[in-house]
């Protein structure tokens, strides 16, 4: 849809346009709006989606080991995800000759299903407002004596529910403290791996995709939940069953329509949609490309090796793909927060809200000048933990710096040091000392030139070039034990890292007098004592302000709708499938095909190339029932939900309460929607439950998962 259009269609649906679209939303499931869900095509109520007295759909949408979501649909526990969300236990189950990376992995039935020691689904089986007793006896008091009381209602809230030995509650905060929700969370633990497709697919078109439409991804993997015989939550056991769910999502494979009506039902990270215009333009100024600039040095560094030596790819290519996943989005923010006008259109609201409410006027005030006093401490804390975060050498001696104290006063149990022993060879696994050198070198030199002296330690001024940097961290990581170089006990961290901890002295002692360490710590301790005590205090008092700007904020637009900020718990967005024209002269279709893949194919490449059973398929168009009226199946579509980092893998449901989709990225130009959501730039993307099925039937043979499966035609 072209500006006119949108234009046309705010005057003549004004009602759906202003409730639906203009600030996006997330909705707890218990406080639907209902009217407006059914104005842009609902058919089904509010009650179906989430009751605790009947079966709703609900009960088939889980939180995914602490992070992603993923949904049942089958009546036997089967469970749908992003292939990124499952990755690591994918990569944890391949060896070299089973390698269901490269090649994907489907189970023959389920006795051929993978276990997942560790992995976790938590059901939400109930929702409450406890705001009055959590905010009890807390009026006129203030900071340390206000949290205090909070604490201990919180715990008392949580004390009035008689738990299940599986079950848990927790209660947090929502609109910034003004309201409080209690979660009963229902957890299973035996989780079995079913299905992924090869990266080829799954991760097709890798980082350079990554955020981008138009797209061509099949992002998913099937898990299954098991139980035990009384379909409770149970330990891993080859005695456990698969879960009878209260209810499974039925997947519809009809052709999708511009403006068909869609939500999603997920777990959003975090948005911050109430922030001060002030607080935006310092994102969009100074934070952002703080960050960005620290990335950009360090993927750069890592790409130039990682595409000359097969290895430091293979090394690097989650770590390199965490780091740039965030690194785009920033960029994409920063572009659209400008485009949108944000800090504009902030300025405004915040104009029309003061005339009829001229207590605001003071909030922001002080919002403002507690913004500009903090900004130099804001800017620095950016560099200083993109720094620390990037230069693996500095992550490495953060570390051991954090453990140190307890190390030195003997303090570090067995069990403790086991779980540090166990990091650290985490990270070392993947760590190319004399690579990170490079690193560190860069990153080192971007620190000491964009810092103001006041914030460096004595001395810093020589970390001011790459070059020399490179020979002095070349030198001192040579001999260093923090980056697997240095020995003790005869041994590296490398090579024995339990023969290095077996002499805690001689650790501790070798730590205290490594040369990388003392310049980390002069970093470090100067970084707490300058910037990071008063960046918290001012904090602190802007949180207080923060939370009163959003009171006033509810009390005085009586207009607006309002959606709490994401918060990692369930929530449901609501939208169109919808197309876009992000810029000049550029549309884009919602819907993309099994032909834009070969468009994209490059043999070989390791983002581009196409499994040649699916070049198969495409060639002899064999594509069954999962074609749609253009005769080729469909891969991904956009809509208009709005969406944002944990909500990978939740389903996308049609006006029925139908799968049609599962959610796993958002359009570049609208990843702004965690600060100001824009409903002409703002788009999630989904993979077509088309694609899906598609590529379970006909490319992996599994029929026996689509027989399980209830599908609509
Ligand atoms: N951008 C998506 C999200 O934020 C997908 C990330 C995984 N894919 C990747 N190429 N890094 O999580
Ligand atoms: N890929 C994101 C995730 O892992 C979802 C995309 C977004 O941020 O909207 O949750």
């Amino acid at each position: 849809m072209n500006r006119k259009n949108i234009l046309l269609a705010a005057i003549l649906f004004p009602a759906v346009m202003a409730y639906a679209q203009e600030y996006g939303g997330m909705w707890i499931p218990t406080e639907l709006n209902e009217k407006e869900m059914k104005n842009l095509g609902m058919k089904i109520s509010a009650k179906e989606i989430f009751d605790t007295t009947k079966p709703s759909i609900k009960d088939a949408v889980v939180q995914f080991n602490g992070g992603c979501t993923a949904e049942i649909i089958s009546p036997q526990g089967l469970l749908l995800t992003n292939h990124h969300c499952g990755y690591a236990q994918i990569q944890k189950l391949s060896t070299l000759e089973n390698d269901y990376l490269s090649d994907g992995f489907w189970a023959k039935n389920m006795t051929g299903e993978l276990p997942n020691p560790g992995v976790t689904v938590d059901f939400i089986a109930d929702i409450k407002e406890v705001t009055a007793q959590v905010l009890a006896g807390t009026q006129g008091l203030e900071g340390k004596a206000y949290q205090d009381v909070i604490n201990k209602n919180m715990e008392a809230v949580k004390a009035t529910f008689k738990l299940e030995e599986w079950q848990k509650m927790t209660v947090k905060p929502v609109y910034y403290g003004n309201k409080y929700y209690a979660y009963l969370i229902e957890t299973y633990k035996d989780i079995r791996l079913v299905g992924a497709p090869p990266q080829s697919i799954g991760k097709f078109g890798s980082d350079t995709d990554n955020w981008v439409w138009p797209r061509h991804t099949g992002d998913f993997s099937m898990f299954r939940i098991y139980a035990d015989k009384n379909n409770k939550p149970a330990e891993y056991s080859k005695d456990n069953i698969p879960y009878k769910p209260k209810h499974f999502l039925p997947i519809s494979i009809k052709d999708k329509q511009e403006n068909d009506f869609t939500f999603v039902f997920g777990f959003p990270g975090r948005t911050t949609e109430y922030l001060p215009a002030i607080a935006v333009e310092k994102i969009m100024t100074e934070i952002d490309p703080a960050m960005i600039s620290v990335r950009e040095v360090a993927l750069k560094t890592l790409d130039e090796k990682m595409r000359s030596d097969a290895e430091t790819r293979i090394k690097y290519a989650s770590k390199y793909a965490s780091v740039a996943n965030y690194w785009k989005k920033w960029i994409g923010e920063v572009e659209g927060l400008k485009k949108s006008d944000a800090v504009g259109k902030k300025k405004k609201y915040e104009a029309t809200l003061m005339a009829k409410n001229p207590a605001l006027k003071s909030t922001i005030e002080e919002l403002n000048i507690l913004y500009a006093q903090q900004a130099p401490y804001a800017l620095n804390k950016a560099y200083y933990s993109e720094t620390v975060r990037n230069a693996e050498t500095l992550t490495l001696a953060n570390f051991y710096y954090n453990y140190l104290p307890a190390m030195e006063s003997g303090k570090l149990d067995a069990k403790a040091t086991e779980t540090f022993k166990n990091r650290l060879a985490g990270i070392y696994k993947d760590y190319d000392p004399v690579l990170d050198a490079k690193v560190t070198a860069k990153l080192l030199a971007l620190y000491a030139n964009k810092t103001p002296v006041k914030f460096l330690p004595a001395d810093f001024e020589q970390y001011k070039n790459e070059s020399q940097n490179l020979v002095t961290i070349e030198k001192l990581s040579k001999n260093s034990v923090i980056t697997g170089r240095g020995m003790i006990n005869g041994a590296t961290t490398y090579t024995d890292i339990n023969k290095v901890f077996a002499d805690p002295n001689a650790l501790v002692q070798n730590l205290k007098n490594d040369p990388l360490m003392k310049l980390f710590a002069a970093m470090r301790e100067n970084y707490m004592k300058t910037t990071d005590g008063p960046n918290n205090e001012i904090q602190e008092k802007i949180d207080v302000l923060q939370k009163k700007y959003m009171a006033q904020q509810m009390e005085t637009d009586k207009e607006r709708k309002f959606f709490p900020d994401a918060n990692s718990t369930l929530r449901v967005s609501y939208g169109q499938i919808k197309g876009s024209s992000p810029r000049d002269a550029v549309h884009y279709n919602y819907q993309t095909h099994v032909a834009g893949i070969m468009e994209k194919y490059v043999p070989g490449d390791y983002e581009f190339d196409v499994p040649k059973k699916l070049i198969q398929l495409y060639n002899t168009k064999d594509y069954g029932i999962y074609k749609d009226k253009t005769g080729d199946v469909p891969v991904n579509f956009t809509a208009t939900n709005h969406t944002t980092g944990g909500n990978s893998g939740s389903p996308a449901l049609d006006a029925y309460g139908n799968l049609i989709g599962l959610n796993f990225d958002r359009q570049w130009e609208g990843t702004m929607s965690d600060i100001n959501f824009d409903p002409r730039f703002s788009r999630n993307i989904m993979v077509d439950t088309k694609y899906i099925l598609f590529i379970i039937d006909k490319f992996a043979d599994a029929k026996w998962l689509i027989n399980e499966m209830k599908i609509v035609k």
